[in-house]
């Protein structure tokens, strides 16, 4: 369709729209998401002259996956967010079924995003071509065309392109599946973003000591950490265990060593990022103070995504808020950024006791710091709860599609929890970070607290949380 066409609907669909996404009880207070539609990657998350932007997978024409449009959020401060001009529509023959993942890099002072251009044929069949676009002084971009076609020996699903500069390369990870559908990550090296080497696959299923391990790994990104490399991917195909690998697709990170030179990546095992039920697809990017900063979507797909109840007010998904990531002995940790700390509207308030002489606190837009030693239950609006046995930290909600109780599993020593708490979801840091729980929930609007119990006792830091909207 051309771009005309497909910008007469978007205004239509956010002038029918916008207003009743905004008079959802479940919206968003603080958290990124779509003014309608659906959002879904955090896409070209990038520091450039002092501003954030974020870009986003959408579909504003409808609460469902199709052909995806970038969005484009930028903001000095990563609270405060304006709406930029949408960047990328599927216009062109190339990218028809959808501009897919991908990320910015700055070249020549321009944001330049690489993407995948995805195109699907009637028999099923799709293709890729990672291709590039530039920022135009309004702040829009330019489509430069195709650069890397469908490698060849591989399927059709080759996409969500991560670059990066390394002593005067640019280098590319590519997700891409075998012909004997297997999740493979290839590696590209390049001189000028427009002609790109293949140097390898770096990581995937019967790679570096791994057996069978899923059929797609999608959304890799790989950086450097405090010495050491991170590849973070989301394969997907892995059978469920008791305690792990619970959700429909998993996203996690391999800790090892990069060399370029080889294009080999040695690395450990995997583990997951998020031990919750909505952490999908995240991307890191390097801050000017050298900080290493990570966005995921808030969401799963082709499970229960599409029963949630924003739908109804033409809106689903959001952006989990931005976290900080760092490697202690092996292991990622992840804290909000500290900017998040302007949306508390006070000091707070403190309170230490007996967890059920806890008074009952507001739990809409609030974050609560918890200091714990022994055993407790924290009930959250009467939709969600987590509850510490001495050994296990499980996470319990209702399944919105199933109306079921479900649950997820953190086993090690608690001290301390930090939940940072939205109209409709829960973020959860244990011990300052060492593992997160995250979830989207829709309590019942006048469901508003939450409360604890048990008998050990808890020491309390309460804020409440500014909304905070785009502008
Ligand atoms: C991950 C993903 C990517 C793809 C995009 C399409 O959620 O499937 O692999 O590029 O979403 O919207």
């Amino acid at each position: 369709m051309s771009e005309v066409s497909l910008l007469k609907q978007l205004a239509r669909s956010l002038m029918t729209g916008q207003l009743i996404a905004a008079s959802d009880p479940h919206r968003q207070q603080w958290h990124l998401a779509p003014a309608v539609g659906l959002l879904n990657d955090p896409n070209g998350f990038i520091q450039a002259n002092g501003r954030y932007h974020l870009f986003y997978q959408w579909n504003p024409l409808a609460c469902r996956h199709g052909a995806k449009w970038w969005g484009h959020w930028s903001s000095a401060d990563l609270v405060h967010w304006q709406h930029e001009p949408v960047a990328l529509l599927p216009t062109e023959d190339y990218e028809i079924s959808g501009c897919y993942s991908g990320s910015a890099v700055q070249n020549n002072g321009k944001i330049t995003l690489i993407y995948t251009g995805n195109v699907k044929y009637t028999d099923g069949s799709r293709t890729a071509n990672q291709c590039l676009a530039e920022e135009m002084p309004d702040g829009t971009f330019r489509k430069l065309g195709p650069v890397i076609p469908l490698p060849e020996g591989y399927t059709g699903h080759v996409r969500d392109p991560k670059v990066w500069k390394h002593d005067g390369f640019w280098y590319m990870v590519l997700a891409a599946q075998s012909p004997d559908i297997k999740g493979k990550i290839l590696f590209y090296r390049s001189e000028d973003l427009q002609q790109w080497h293949l140097l390898g696959e770096i990581a995937g299923t019967y790679l570096n000591g791994l057996k069978e391990f899923g059929y797609m790994w999608e959304c890799p990104d790989l950086f450097p950490l405090d010495g050491q490399d991170v590849l973070l991917c989301c394969p997907q195909g892995l059978a469920a265990e008791k305690y792990r690998y619970l959700n429909l697709y998993q996203c996690g990170y391999f800790v090892g060593q990069l060399d370029y030179q080889q294009a080999k990546f040695p690395h450990g095992e995997f583990h997951e990022l998020d031990l919750g039920f909505e952490f999908y697809a995240p991307q890191t990017t390097e801050t000017a103070d050298g900080r290493r900063l990570m966005f995921g979507w808030l969401g799963m797909p082709d499970e229960n995504e599409l029963a949630q109840p924003t739908i109804k007010y033409g809106w689903v998904d959001c952006m989990s808020s931005p976290r900080e990531l760092s490697l202690r002995n092996g292991k990622l940790y992840q804290q909000p950024v500290k900017e998040l700390q302007q949306l508390r509207q006070s000091d707070g308030f403190r309170w230490q006791g007996s967890a059920q002489d806890a008074p009952e606190l507001a739990a809409v837009s609030a974050e609560i710091m918890v200091e714990v030693s022994q055993p407790f239950t924290l009930t959250l609006r009467d939709e969600a709860s987590m509850s510490w046995d001495g050994e296990c930290l499980m996470l319990t909600r209702r399944n919105w599609r199933t109306g079921e109780q479900e649950s997820r599993y953190w086993f090690g020593s608690l001290t301390s929890l930090q939940l940072l708490l939205d109209s409709s979801s829960l973020e959860v840091f244990i011990n300052g970070g060492e593992a997160c729980m995250t979830a989207r929930y829709f309590p019942s609007p006048e469901k508003r607290t939450l409360q604890f119990h048990g008998t050990g006792t808890v020491s309390i830091h309460h804020w409440l949380l500014s909304a905070c909207m785009i502008e």
